[in-house]
């Protein structure tokens, strides 16, 4: 499977001569960020997660974007209202979607519920990263471009939570052996945090899509994320796409923060 994160499309450092002084650096560090082509690279890689109760304050929160963003994640807390028809309506309208169920079933349920997501057109769809899950989702994607992502172990827990679970092992032993599972049986990516990103991208060897939520700028709060990163941290740290929620769709000026925050990924992306 071939990643899709495009390429970098960032000008080239200068070549040979004397180092540029330091504040010159700095200038031209800034300017490469605030190029067009960067910006547009870092934007691309922004999923804002819909995770409302209300559905008109979804579609509102849309709105208010407009073309800031182009890719939403839709999960279940919509579902039941709604989430599915405005999943409908942002493809027809050419917004990439990303819905995040998580299928967990057995493999005959699997494959005709993906299938019915690719009939769908949705880019991206997350199911759990168990063997039988992964193959049964991929038999069910067919040859359609659908996505399948398989969910590592969610950003809100830490090895306490896996422990409970019953998993003898740390965080990261479970992580990597999901995302291995999810290369063998033919998935194009996993969910993980930003902090297992590099592990999984060089245990992979760069052939799994990483999608990172747990998403939090810098003056924002946890909420209940344990393995939360910034933004840079995430781009840095080999994520190619970043999901967020709640830094978006809970700041006073949701806009503002969308473009702060692009700029902050658009600044790792020029290093
Ligand atoms: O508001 P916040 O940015 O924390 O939202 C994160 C989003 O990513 C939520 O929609 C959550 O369901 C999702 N997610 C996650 N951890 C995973 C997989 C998905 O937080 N491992």
């Amino acid at each position: 499977m071939l990643l899709d994160a495009g390429s970098p499309g960032i000008p080239p450092p200068p070549q040979g001569g004397s180092p540029l002084p330091v504040t010159s650096m700095a200038t031209a560090a800034a300017s490469r960020t605030s190029a067009p082509g960067v910006i547009e690279q870092a934007r691309g890689k922004l999923i804002v997660a819909l995770d409302h109760w209300d559905i008109g304050d979804a579609e509102r929160l849309v709105d208010v974007l407009g073309s800031d963003v182009s890719f939403y994640k839709l999960g279940l807390g919509l579902q039941l209202a709604g989430g599915d028809a405005l999943a409908k309506r942002l493809i027809a309208q050419g917004t990439r979607v990303f819905l995040d169920y998580k299928y967990l079933d057995i493999e005959e349920t699997i494959k005709t519920a993906v299938r019915r997501a690719a009939d769908f057109g949705v880019d991206f769809l997350t199911v759990h990263a168990a063997g039988s899950v992964l193959r049964a989702a991929v038999e069910g994607r067919g040859s359609s471009p659908l996505k399948l992502l398989g969910v590592t172990v969610l950003t809100s827990m830490d090895a306490d939570d896996i422990r409970e679970m019953g998993f003898p092992c740390d965080v990261e032993q479970l992580v990597l052996a999901r995302a291995q599972k999810a290369l063998d049986a033919g998935a194009d990516g996993v969910i993980a945090s930003a902090r297992e990103a590099a592990m999984i991208r060089s245990a992979t060897g760069g052939k799994l899509l990483i999608v990172t939520p747990g998403i939090r700028p810098h003056d924002t709060g946890a909420d209940e994320q344990k393995r939360a990163a910034t933004p840079s941290a995430a781009i840095r740290d080999g994520a190619d796409y970043l999901v967020v929620g709640r830094a978006i769709t809970r700041a006073p000026d949701p806009k503002a923060a969308v473009r702060s925050i692009v700029e902050e990924m658009a600044s790792s992306l020029v290093g």
